[in-house]
Formats: structure tokens, sequence, C-alpha cells
């Protein structure tokens, strides 16, 4: 099998394209699929460098790469939604890393994939999954994001932020954000109303009005400048999350983790069809060139999302 692939933890070096990885297996609840698409989120790094390797079990040779879209090859005896020949796209997640979605097939527990957006294209669905779904799992079940909420995200240009936007304003939410000049005009494409400089100061000097809601996608000193300006709501807990720092723990609010989820996938595929989300690509490499993706990722400054098509 084809694919992208790394021995041992390091730098981009390690990371190489081979035609000789075995096939994978299929367990009784998998759906095989064939990859069209793998999007690149800065949890790649973690996994390549070794970071991660105290959370996850891993056994090499490792193929990186969490999100994909593709095309049903094969599906075991318990899986009955789904057939071959059906486009789905998925945040693959499974509890040992080594079989990742930068390669030809990708073993994917059902509960990890659903229907691929009939409006997106392969490379567009296979950037939606893992960035998507932690914006939609923050916005909706931490944060009761609705009608009429003023929530301040922090980082709104990047993968996370940029779907974090367009969710919450198609659930009635005024969206303020944080992003540099390069990117306002982008964020405002997204459907932010009000746009915060993070070199030009503090947000809580620059912000026109408290909010009530926080999804922070930064940590650290923006994490704790940004609690200052959130206020309680009527009738609701703090609503204030972060993606990026544990810290949050220690101040009322939530760390949320992405999970995988058919359902919430089947939901974002709901809203792109629904004309609500759209898949910024920043940059779409092929699996050749997947180490210049990995490194475009690392740099920081991705507008959108990166993705690897095969
Ligand atoms: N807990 C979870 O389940 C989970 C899931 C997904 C992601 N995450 C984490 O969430 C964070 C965001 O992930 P991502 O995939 O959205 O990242 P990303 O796409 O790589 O973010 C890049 C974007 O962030 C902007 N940016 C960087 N620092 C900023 C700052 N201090 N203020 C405002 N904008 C800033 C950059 O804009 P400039 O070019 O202007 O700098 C760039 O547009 C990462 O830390 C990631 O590890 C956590």
């Amino acid at each position: 099998m084809r694919g992208a692939a790394f021995d041992r933890f390091g730098d981009l070096d390690v990371l190489t394209v081979r035609n000789d990885l075995p096939e994978p297996p299929v367990g009784p609840d998998t759906v095989l699929v064939r990859s069209h698409a793998a999007g690149v989120n800065p949890v790649d790094l973690g996994i390549r460098t070794g970071r991660l390797a105290g959370a996850y079990p891993h056994h090499f040779p490792i193929i990186p790469g969490w999100d994909v879209a593709g095309v049903v090859e094969r599906v075991g005896p318990a899986v009955h939604d789904l057939a071959p020949g059906d486009e789905v796209y998925g945040y693959v997640r499974r509890d040992d890393v080594q079989w990742g979605t930068a390669a030809e097939l990708v073993p994917a527990p059902q509960r990890c994939v659903a229907r691929k957006p009939a409006s997106l294209s392969f490379a567009e669905a296979g950037a939606l999954p893992l960035a998507g779904l932690t914006a939609y799992q923050a916005l909706t079940e931490f944060l009761d994001v609705g009608e009429g909420v003023r929530l301040l995200i922090t980082r709104g240009a990047g993968g996370v932020g940029s779907f974090a936007i367009q969710i919450a304003v198609a659930l009635g939410a005024e969206v303020v954000t944080t992003a540099s000049p390069r990117n306002e005009s982008y964020v405002r494409s997204l459907g932010a109303s009000e746009v915060i400089d993070p070199s030009a100061g503090p947000i809580s000097e620059q912000l026109t009005e408290p909010v009530v809601a926080l999804l922070d996608l930064v940590g650290g000193k923006t994490l704790t400048d940004a609690l200052t300006v959130v206020r309680p709501d009527a009738g609701h807990r703090l609503r204030r999350a972060s993606v990026a720092d544990t810290a949050i723990l220690e101040h009322d609010g939530w760390y949320v983790f992405v999970r995988p989820d058919a359902h919430d996938l089947a939901e974002l595929a709901r809203m792109a069809d629904a004309g609500q989300l759209r898949v910024p690509i920043a940059k779409a490499f092929p699996l050749d060139q997947i180490a210049e993706a990995q490194r475009m990722v690392g740099e920081g400054h991705v507008r959108g999302k990166v993705v690897v098509t095969l």
C-alpha cells in the first residue's frame, strides 16, 4: 500500500512516502476507506515528534493524519449503514496511533465516519472533520451558543477558528474574534462582526463591550486576558472553554478535547450542504509533499486549512 509513514519520532526528515506499507486490518465494525484527501492538523506534528507519545499507544511504522475523505472500499460485517462505493469523510482517531489517513487505505471505526457533504470536494471534506468537530462540540456541548449570544473566539483565522466563526454565526451568535490585520477581511468574510488585532494590545483594552461566552484557541496570556472580558449571562453557567490550554480548568471553564462522532459529522455535512459552512483551503499538497504540508502547518500562519491529496 502507498502512503506516508515514519519509523521513529523526529523532524520532518523521518516522514517518507513509500509503496510497501502493509494493508491495514479491518475489524467487524470498521469501514475501510480509500483515501482521496487527508487534512493536516497541528496534532500531526505532535505525533511525529513524539511529543504525544505518552498520550497514545503507538506502533511503528506510523502513518500520519486523522482527517480523511474518500470512498468506502470494504466494510466489516457489523457495519450496516455504509457500503462499498459510498463517499465518506471522517475524523479517524483510533485508540492506538498507527493507521493514519495519509495512505491509500484507512481503517476507520464506524463511529469516526459519516457521509461526505455532497457540495464539498474531497479536498474540502478531508480538511473539515477534526477542526470542524472541535469547533462544533465546543460551541454546542459546552458553550451552548445560540441566538443573540455575543461570543469571543481567539485565533479566528486558523482551521478551528474558521469553522467556529461560521458555526457560531449559523447558530445565531454575534462573533468577535482575534486575527492579525492581514486576516481581518478574511475572518469578516466568515461572519465575524468585530475583529481584534492581538499585536495591538490586550483584548480587554480593545473590546467594545463584554461578551457572554469565550472559545479560546490560543491559551497562555491570551486566555488569561480573554477570561476578564466574559460576563455571566442570566440562566447560564459561565460559558468559557479552551481547546488549547488546560489552565482554563482553574478558572471555572471547560477544557475541550475533540472526539470522533458520526452524528456530529452528519450535522457538519448538513451545514456545509446548506451553505452555512465553507472550507477555506490555504493549500492542497500532493501526498509526495506531505513534509511540506506539515512544515506549513508548523509555521503557524495557515489561513483556513492545509490538506494532502491522494
Ligand atoms: N483540544 C482539541 O481537541 C483541539 C483540536 C484541534 C486543535 N486544537 C488546538 O487548537 C489550536 C488551534 O488549532 P488550529 O488547527 O486552528 O491551528 P492553525 O490552523 O494552525 O492556526 C493558524 C492560525 O492561527 C493564527 N494565530 C496564531 N497565533 C495567534 C494568536 N495569538 N492570536 C490570533 N491568531 C493567531 C495564525 O494567524 P497569523 O498568521 O496572523 O499568525 C493562523 O491564521 C492549536 O493549539 C491546536 O493544537 C485542539
